[in-house]
């Protein structure tokens, strides 16, 4: 039975992923950021060694995408030599290693999915520090490396789109939502199990990408939200990422192709939209436990 650890397994991707594990009977140990600090390279090397898994997933890292832009050097910190402390330490013991990245790496601006052996070319700091933990994943074990990057991540156990969308419904008449960045909406849930599926699968070491299926605009994402509430998504309403101005700029186009999946036979996650109705109770009900805590 495959061992699994689980680095930044309190965050909102690793929370789903050691519950999913678990649910299927597999031993997970879930170290959150207290328990293993990943720029930490001897408690890194400690960790592996003492618990011999077969498998790391490596869901630890920093997300602040603003915060970066004035912090690059401490996001890197984390994003790059902390997966290589990871990546070191899987290479010393057998333990293959799935690191989780993003589509930030890509310059956001294509009119086809991108491939997964599309050029990198991230156009911010916390795209660059995560491609250099991508290069350390790969360039470290060439043989039992595996990098799945994701997208527009939702779930119930962390801030995100969904969550806020639920919670400005009940507060606003009208919420305006930028209609012209593209990309697909992912349930960390089904991140989860492509994670698993793709452990459990002859798939060659190299870039995997984990997001729904199809696509659609933040301002589409927000009117099904609308919709999955009852509520009017005519309230929704468009407007150009020029009127929101933000340090880090966000990509216009964010849509990741899956051929890589052919390989070893693993199914894509499927259509977002499918994907979101099926988490919409789960995350409603978080929001409003959050609502009712704060
Ligand atoms: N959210 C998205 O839309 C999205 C999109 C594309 C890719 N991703 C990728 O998906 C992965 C999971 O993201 P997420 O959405 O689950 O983010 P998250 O909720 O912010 O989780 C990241 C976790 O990493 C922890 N962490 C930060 N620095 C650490 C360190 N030095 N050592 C150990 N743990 C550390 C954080 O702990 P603290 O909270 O205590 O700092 C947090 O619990 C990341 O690799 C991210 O780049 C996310």
């Amino acid at each position: 039975m495959t061992r699994w650890l689980v680095t930044g397994a309190g965050g909102m991707l690793g929370t789903d992923l050691v519950a999913t594990v678990a649910s299927r009977g597999e031993p997970v140990t879930g170290m959150d950021r207290a328990g293993l600090d990943v720029t930490d390279a001897a408690a890194v090397t400690d960790a592996i060694a003492r618990g011999r898994p077969d498998v790391v997933v490596n869901c630890a890292a920093w997300t602040a995408v603003d915060d970066a832009e004035v912090a690059e050097e401490r996001a890197l910190a984390v994003n790059g030599p902390g997966v290589a402390n990871l990546a070191a330490a899987c290479a010393r013991s057998g333990a293959r290693l799935v690191q989780v990245s993003t589509d930030y790496v890509f310059a956001g601006d294509a009119s086809r999915p991108y491939a997964e052996d599309d050029v990198p070319a991230p156009r911010t700091a916390y795209g660059r520090t995560k491609l250099a933990g991508e290069r350390a994943v790969l360039g470290q074990l060439p043989g039992s490396g595996y990098v799945v990057r994701t997208a527009w991540l939702y779930g119930a156990h962390g801030p995100n789109f969904v969550r806020t969308m639920i919670k400005l419904e009940d507060q606003r008449p009208t919420v305006d939502v930028v209609d012209d960045q593209h990309g697909q909406p992912t349930w960390t849930v089904d991140v989860a199990r492509q994670i698993i599926a793709l452990v459990h699968s002859t798939a060659a070491p190299g870039i995997y990408h984990a997001t729904s299926s199809g696509q659609t605009t933040w301002f589409g994402l927000a009117r099904e939200i609308f919709a999955l509430l009852g509520a009017d998504p005519a309230r929704v309403r468009p407007i150009p990422s020029s009127a929101l101005p933000r340090p880090a700029p966000r990509p216009a186009y964010s849509v990741l192709g899956h051929g890589a999946w052919a390989g070893p036979g693993v199914p894509p996650i499927g259509e977002w939209r499918t994907a979101l109705h099926r988490a919409f109770p789960g995350l409603l009900a978080a929001q409003r436990a959050a609502g009712v805590a704060g």
